[in-house]
């Protein structure tokens, strides 16, 4: 078991990725969060919820406050994209909808996004939802018309009718091909495809199988990177300040990781404790005895522009 750096005494070793850590990544899987939730949930045969009410006006609306306001650079048909995504959902049986009966949908949705800033994360949510608000520049695959769009939704079609399922959808295992998980598979294969420069990957050292070999990272995304394009994989690990601390760079699954990026001829870098990750905890939590030192430092510092 590592131990916890302190804010003062970090083990951060590289200068500038203290600040590149505010420039770069975050929070890509708000919408990944839950299903691999519901992934590795030992949930039997739990009854699901439905398809999100409103669907239609909530994913219509939000690719329209997309291309209207976050980036009005993008010239898409919105409701093209919602054409395709029911036919999408619609023509299949409803527990069989295929990563390639998406490709049209996916098709009229093109996207290309910066070099250095794209985020992949696997158990780390809240965490990353802090890390997003306080650097907005990285790109997850939230931040993606795809991701945006559909975030936190849930749908499902009818067997018979045409049209969705709004008083319950299957579990995922239950399907060959998930209609949710379908689309998410191939928006996470895009999403990774598109990585490029540095990278950053947030794994989190208090769970046994951080980097777990059937999460969307690392099944999907994982593989879809290419050492071509990617310049460094750069890893966070980052433990609950009360711990348990059980993986680390040099523990546990993260090794695994670390020879397949190898293997593979990726360049990566590891770090334990990133301060920007640890100071995020302890503004959450600013009792643990591992914030204490943190904000003495951080008020200490401060002082003398105050005066
Ligand atoms: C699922 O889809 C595939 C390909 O579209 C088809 O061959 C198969 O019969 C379908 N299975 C069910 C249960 O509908
Ligand atoms: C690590 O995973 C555990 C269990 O899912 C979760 O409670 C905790 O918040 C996660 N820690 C971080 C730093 O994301
Ligand atoms: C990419 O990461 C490596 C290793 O952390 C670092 O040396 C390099 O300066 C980074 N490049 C950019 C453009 O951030």
């Amino acid at each position: 078991m590592h131990k916890h750096a302190s804010c003062t005494n970090s083990n951060e070793s590289r200068g500038h990725s203290f600040m590149s850590a505010l420039n770069t990544s975050a929070s890509f899987v708000m919408t990944i969060a839950w299903f691999v939730v519901a992934l590795f949930c030992p949930g039997p045969l739990r009854a699901q919820l439905g398809t999100t009410p409103n669907i239609k006006h909530i994913v219509v609306g939000r690719c329209y406050n997309y291309i209207t306001l976050v980036n009005p650079s993008l010239r898409h048909d919105c409701e093209d994209i919602w054409r395709h995504f029911e036919k999408a959902v619609f023509r299949q049986s409803f527990c069989n909808v295929t990563v390639e009966d998406y490709h049209k949908m996916f098709f009229a949705m093109p996207q290309t996004w910066p070099c250095d800033r794209s985020l992949f994360w696997s158990k780390t949510r809240t965490l990353m939802h802090s890390y997003a608000a306080v650097a907005p520049e990285f790109w997850t695959l939230e931040d993606t018309l795809v991701g945006y769009m559909f975030n936190d939704l849930i749908w499902c079609g009818q067997e018979e009718d045409s049209g969705f399922d709004f008083s319950s959808c299957p579990e995922w295992s239950a399907c060959s091909d998930h209609p949710v998980y379908s689309l998410w598979r191939q928006a996470s294969q895009n999403f990774a495809e598109m990585a490029c420069g540095n990278i950053t990957v947030l794994l989190n050292g208090s769970i046994a199988n951080a980097f777990n070999k059937k999460s969307m990272f690392g099944s999907v995304e994982l593989d879809s990177l290419s050492p071509q394009r990617v310049d460094h994989v750069n890893i966070k690990v980052v433990a609950n300040l009360e711990g348990p601390f059980i993986e680390s760079c040099t523990e546990g699954s993260i090794v695994d990781l670390i020879q397949i990026l190898q293997s593979r001829g990726f360049r990566w870098t590891c770090t334990d404790n990133d301060q920007i990750l640890m100071i995020l905890q302890c503004i959450k939590n600013p009792e643990q005895s591992s914030c204490q030192t943190c904000v003495n430092s951080l008020i200490h510092r401060k002082s003398p522009t105050f005066n």
